[in-house]
């Protein structure tokens, strides 16, 4: 196990990627830890409030799409580790404009492991053990029936174009590896759910429409499957595959909580209703829930077999949705301000009063 590293993280404003690198500077304060976001409508400064201060830790601004950037940073901070999270992450974004996901999620990715490749793999490199990890999502494993969980030698399917673009990348990280001999790590996870997700997201949208009172929107009939795992789970989870997992492997991540999306929004509102009392109308918050038109090629069931990371690094997930899920909506109520400065834009604006014109 590597006890020094320098760590870039992309995505790192985003939802998952700020909540790995608060459990990095929490737990590995001998790590360095570079944050390259572009800072998209996803990426909120806001979700690394007091971090900035931090000594060994370093924001950038930029895209993972120009690579004479990534290619300077790699040299500059000599990268000797890279745990890729920017990407587009949105699936009804990537069904309305599909463009920015072939960029960010492809280019974007060939880019950092051409990076990768011309730095740590030309003779006077004097990178130690470098690692490439990529983050990716179970979505390219595409859509199950009834029964069968996703192993990692399930076939690729992926249905939609945020998971094609998704399922090319962790092509791509493959083929480094096959072809170049790249140090490179996959981890395919399930539905992440935590603080800091963008309200776009199921379960952020329907906390704060529930607590306005607009109507809360479930797709379909409300009864296809996601494996939910709490942000924290993961993030640990990836800790574990960079540590002791085996270069060139590919690891599934997964909660082992399977739950209809009716359940979940029936949850958070009985969990509201219990945690504030009725709303004005005095009827539950159930009320609100509206069933509306499907997700364009929705895939049905998610679910996860995570026994080759649990057997091969001991790593299983710790929190159950019960604790998860409350705690969550203990995050959002107590986090309200978060909440509204994402859905008003003003967390755009943090940015010009953190960096100025930087
Ligand atoms: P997110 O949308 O919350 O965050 C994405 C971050 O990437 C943002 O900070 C954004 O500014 C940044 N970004 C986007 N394009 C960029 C670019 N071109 N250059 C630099 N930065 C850019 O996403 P998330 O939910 O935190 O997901 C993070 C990663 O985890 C993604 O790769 C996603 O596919 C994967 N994943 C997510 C889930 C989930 O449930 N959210 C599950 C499995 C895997
Ligand atoms: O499985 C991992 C994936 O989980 C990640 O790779 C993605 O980045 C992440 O966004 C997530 O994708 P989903 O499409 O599963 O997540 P989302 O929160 O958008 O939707 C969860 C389920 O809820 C899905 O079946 C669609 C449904 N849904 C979603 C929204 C936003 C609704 O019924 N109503 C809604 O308003």
């Amino acid at each position: 196990m590597k006890k020094n590293r320098t760590v870039l993280v992309t995505g790192g404003c985003g939802f998952i990627g700020s909540n790995f690198i608060r459990l990095l500077l929490e737990n590995y304060p001998e790590w360095r830890v570079i944050n390259l976001d572009k800072l998209t409508y996803a990426g909120n400064l806001l979700n690394l409030e007091g971090v900035e201060q931090v000594e060994q830790y370093r924001f950038v601004k930029g895209d993972i799409c120009s690579f004479e950037l990534i290619q300077d940073l790699f040299v500059e901070e000599k990268v000797d580790t890279v745990v890729h999270f920017a990407a587009e992450s949105h699936v009804d974004r990537s069904i309305t404009g599909p463009a920015d996901f072939i960029q960010t999620n492809i280019v974007g990715t060939f880019n950092l492991l051409e990076a990768a490749r011309t730095t740590w793999l030309s003779d006077s490199s004097g990178i130690d053990s470098p690692q490439f990890l990529h983050v990716s999502t179970d979505e390219v494993y595409g859509s199950l029936g009834k029964t069968g969980f996703f192993t990692e030698k399930t076939p690729f399917d992926p249905r939609s174009p945020y998971s094609a673009s998704k399922a090319s990348s962790d092509h791509l990280v493959n083929a480094y590896f096959h072809t170049y001999g790249l140090p490179v790590l996959i981890t395919n996870c399930s539905n992440n759910y935590g603080p800091y997700q963008f309200p776009e997201k199921l379960i952020p949208l329907v906390f704060h429409n529930s607590m306005i009172g607009k109507e809360l929107p479930v797709y379909g009939d409300g009864k296809n499957v996601r494996d939910w795992l709490y942000v924290k789970d993961h993030c640990e989870a990836i800790v574990e595959v960079l540590n002791n997992g085996l270069v060139g492997n590919c690891y599934n991540i997964g909660g082992n909580n399977e739950k209809q999306n009716i359940e979940v929004v029936s949850l958070i509102c009985e969990l509201l209703d219990k945690k504030l009392g009725l709303p004005e109308s005095r009827k539950p918050r159930t009320s609100q829930i509206t069933y509306v038109a499907d997700r364009l090629g929705h895939d049905r069931r998610y679910a996860i077999d995570a026994t080759k990371i649990k057997d091969q690094l001991g790593w299983q997930p710790k929190i159950t949705f019960e604790i998860g899920i409350e705690r969550t909506i203990d995050w959002y109520l107590a986090h309200q301000s978060w909440v509204n400065a994402v859905v008003d834009g003003s967390y755009q604006q943090y940015y010009e009063t953190m960096y100025g014109d930087r």
